[in-house]
């Protein structure tokens, strides 16, 4: 194995040989790529550094370390992390300085720059002793770490696009117990402008629709439960959200087969039908009906995803309470993740006010806290949705909804 490995004690300054520049990010300060020379008129471009460092990745790099702590508080463990794709290092040096009770972190990049650049870093931030680089293809890593004694109770799996190359090494590599922390930025195919690579990728076929980012998060879910469960595996979400131009998934792995049967029962089918709004869910593709129940149009079948919760309320609760503590309340993630507490328990789609205007020919499309309320008013569960600022989720069904809409 061509695995190289920095050594504690070993003198890390290489010649890189490429315009870095101070980054300051949570109680870390590392060197990284000089970003304004790497932008398209104001747009700055990551990917074209030479070592990736995107600064929109903050705040999900808080809500990882607010969750990890919040892991580490609840379960008592120690943690013992592996950054498996770590580019300049950031996320793994967050994890090792403001995530108490961590024992260890593995850092590692398959290219040559990072890596040297991740060493520079790890001295920078004086946490030799508890950080160790390594210079390696992540899947042949995470696979030598697959064995008794070796495993990791936290694997961090941040890819460019899609994380399936490295999903099935991954979830091998979690201790029983553990965490898998996964990021897909291929939105692409989850949400269904991209069919074809959806089906591919993700044996899944998403569905074009008002909720298709939340859909996309599901596939995503479902994905990672049925690597799994090949190897009797029970996989589970912890906490899982969507931001922008990425999905981001916290999941608690669990040796035993009857529990990874249990977390394959969860998932299932869904028709929705772009006429009228009406959404089916089922748990078997072919007790779908093809067409709308309530128009007689033509649906649209997507599936499997997972459609059990998103999150685990007690850790979200916990994560919530760190997340305030570590970074307060104005910072941006925590808005997502007071929403995510919120939309707990509601169902595995939602409705946003444009739409329902649009599909119902209302001139007027009312605010969404005026639908929340009549809704409740009515005696249906409502809430927001962190997928969408407009977006709400209700069990009440689409008929009863436009009823409300024509009393506002
Ligand atoms: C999105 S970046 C990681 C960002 C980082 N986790 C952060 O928070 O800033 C993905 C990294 O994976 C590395 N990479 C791509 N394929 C890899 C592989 N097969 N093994 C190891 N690293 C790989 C790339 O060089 C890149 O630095």
């Amino acid at each position: 194995m061509r695995t190289q490995r920095a050594g504690a004690t070993q003198d890390s300054r290489t010649s890189l040989n490429i315009p870095l520049e101070e980054i300051k990010e949570g109680k870390v300060s590392i060197l990284g790529p000089k970003l304004e020379l790497y932008s398209d008129k104001d747009r700055i471009e990551p990917c074209w550094a030479p070592v990736f460092y995107n600064p929109a990745m903050k705040m999900d790099r808080n809500i990882s370390v607010a969750f990890l702590q919040s892991f580490s508080i609840l379960t008592n463990k120690k943690l013992r992390i592996f950054d498996a794709l770590s580019a300049t290092g950031i996320r793994g040096l967050r994890y090792a300085k403001e995530v108490e009770n961590v024992e260890f972190v593995a850092l590692n990049d398959i290219n040559r720059l990072a890596y040297d650049l991740m060493k520079i870093n790890i001295e920078r931030n004086g946490l030799e002793k508890l950080v160790t680089a390594f210079h390696s293809d992540a899947n042949i890593l995470l696979a030598c770490f697959a064995r008794r004694g070796r495993r990791f109770n936290v694997v961090d799996v941040d890819p460019f696009g899609s994380p399936v190359p490295f999903l099935d090494n991954a979830i091998r590599a979690v201790e029983n117990n553990g965490v898998l922390c996964v990021t897909a930025t291929d939105l692409a195919p989850l949400m269904g402008v991209s069919k074809r690579a959806c089906i591919r990728k993700y044996g899944a076929l998403p569905i074009r629709s008002v909720f298709s980012r939340e859909f996309g998060l599901r596939i995503l879910i479902g994905y990672v439960v049925r690597t799994g469960a090949k190897y009797g595996l029970m996989v589970n979400p912890l906490l899982s959200y969507s931001s922008r131009h990425y999905m981001r998934l916290f999941l608690k792995v669990r040796i035993g087969k009857k529990r990874a049967n249990e977390s394959i029962d969860k998932l299932g089918y869904v028709s929705f039908c772009p006429k009228c709004g009406s959404v089916q869910i089922r748990k078997y593709f072919f007790s779908l009906e093809k067409v709308c129940s309530n128009c007689g149009s033509k649906v649209e079948i997507g599936g499997p995803i997972w459609l059990g919760e998103l999150c685990d309320v007690f850790l979200l609760k916990e994560t919530v309470k760190v997340f305030e503590r570590f970074f307060g309340k104005e910072e941006k993630g925590f808005k997502i993740l007071e929403c995510l507490l919120e939309e707990s328990s509601m169902p595995p789609y939602f409705y946003t006010t444009d739409f329902i205007a649009k599909t119902y020919r209302f001139k007027k499309e009312p605010i969404l806290g005026s639908i929340i309320r009549a809704l409740e008013e009515m005696g249906y569960k409502a809430t927001r949705t962190h997928f969408s600022t407009k977006g709400f989720k209700t069990y009440a069904d689409i008929s009863t909804i436009v009823e409300i809409y024509k009393s506002l």
